[in-house]
């Protein structure tokens, strides 16, 4: 017999040898208590919370906790169900709601993860013949939406729109073409050249999609994304995003103003062939998404509290994914993997928690430690990070 996991042993044997030099593993930490969306418990010691997707910090919101205790109440835990058979309750009809108001589009579609929803948008539309041009650094659920459709599936160097328009040219004539692009690249934090991208796109017959699960919430004068920051919303076919970040929650969705959007409903792999959301989490998230529309308050603080960490952590001599902030999550370049786990871990002991990441989840094989900003983050908590970085840098000799 072929021991199947034989396949895993170089990972093993990584981290094994990380682990054995005494570092704590940095993938197996337990949260022990949450107490606000900036500081919970690890290891009996209070963190501040700079690796969390909470970017506008609704999981703690008293209404959003209100309306989800609410629900479980009225509906109960779960629905039991497809969205297409007994799984659609009056929730996910308003949740569904929220997001054509947020949006300002005709149709939303909600599925029960953002993996999901990349995974059934991709596959669903295009199939046998049609193709996909799709940035190389996308999400792996991008990646693992073009497998599961039948497509061709024709990568372009990350932002490079020549390089982009280049394989739009070579496409057959008569095929069908999507594009996906992010508004946020997660691993770095940097912008797409959506409004560029996306004209080169359609002048090339292309329809676009566009993940913007980093930016919904906070990018934009609505916090629609970076498509509406840039202007060219109006032109995207289909907006992807998920509860499981500035909405505070777990759910996915996909918004549209095409004619025949709702058909996707029956044909849509991924949303007929599993269960929905439970009615709390439906209640949960429609309250965050109306909160989230007059969230500019929040999204200017957020805004600076990024500004202001990217200054600091470069003044102190750390390099950085981008030269400004250009979204809530700032890259700190990390030599190696080795002294990444290790810088990873003295800032824990310090207090803080950051996302150590590795490949293949980041790009061109670099080690990361993922630093992601909150609007609940207050301007002494940046300032007390900072600190932090300098004394674990200096004391791994990174900086
Ligand atoms: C760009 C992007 N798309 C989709 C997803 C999937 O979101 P979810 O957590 O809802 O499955 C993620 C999650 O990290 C993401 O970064």
């Amino acid at each position: 017999m072929t021991d199947l996991f034989s396949k895993f042993d170089p990972l093993i044997e990584q981290r094994r040898a990380l682990l054995a030099g005494g570092v704590e593993d940095p993938f197996n930490l337990v949260m022990e208590r949450v107490i606000s969306p900036t500081v919970a418990v690890c290891n009996g010691r209070e963190t501040i919370l700079l690796g969390t997707y909470n970017y506008m910090g609704m999981t703690f919101d008293p209404d959003v906790i209100a309306a989800g205790k609410e629900a479980l109440d009225d509906y109960g835990s779960g629905t039991t169900g497809s969205r297409v058979l007994n799984g659609t309750y009056a929730g996910h009809k308003a949740c569904e709601q929220a997001l054509k108001d947020f949006y300002g589009m005709d149709h939303a579609m909600v599925f029960s993860t953002g993996y999901q929803a990349n995974l059934g948008i991709i596959s669903t539309m295009a199939g046998k013949g049609d193709y996909i041009v799709l940035d190389i650094d996308s999400h792996a659920s991008i990646w693992d939406g073009c497998k599961l459709g039948d497509a061709e599936v024709v990568p372009f160097k990350h932002n490079d729109i020549v390089a982009m328009e280049k394989r739009l040219k070579r496409i057959p004539e008569g095929a069908g073409k999507l594009v996906i692009l992010e508004g946020v690249y997660s691993m770095l934090g940097d912008i797409a050249p959506l409004k560029e991208m996306i004209r080169i796109a359609k002048e090339n017959g292309a329809m676009v999609l566009v993940d913007e699960a980093h930016s919904m919430g906070f990018i934009g004068p609505n916090g629609r994304g970076v498509a509406e920051d840039q202007g060219c919303l109006d032109d995207v076919d289909f907006v992807i995003g998920t509860f499981s970040k500035s909405v505070g929650t777990v759910g996915g969705f996909c918004v549209s103003n095409h004619p025949k959007f709702e058909i996707l409903r029956l044909v849509c792999r991924p949303y007929v062939f599993t269960a929905s959301l439970p009615p709390s989490v439906m209640h949960t998230a429609t309250t965050s998404i109306r909160k989230l529309m007059h969230g500019a308050n929040k999204r200017a603080h957020l805004w600076e509290n990024s500004k202001t960490l990217h200054q600091g952590l470069r003044d102190k001599g750390f390099t950085l994914g981008t030269p400004e902030a250009q979204s809530a999550i700032i890259a700190v370049i990390m030599p190696d993997l080795e002294r990444g786990a290790a810088m990873w871990e003295a800032l824990l002991h310090e207090g803080l928690y950051v996302n150590l990441a590795r490949p293949p989840a980041t790009p061109a094989g670099m080690t990361l430690l993922r630093c992601s900003l909150c609007a609940e983050h207050s301007a002494e908590q940046v300032q007390t990070i900072i600190g932090m970085f300098e004394r674990a840098g200096k004391a791994v000799g990174i900086i």
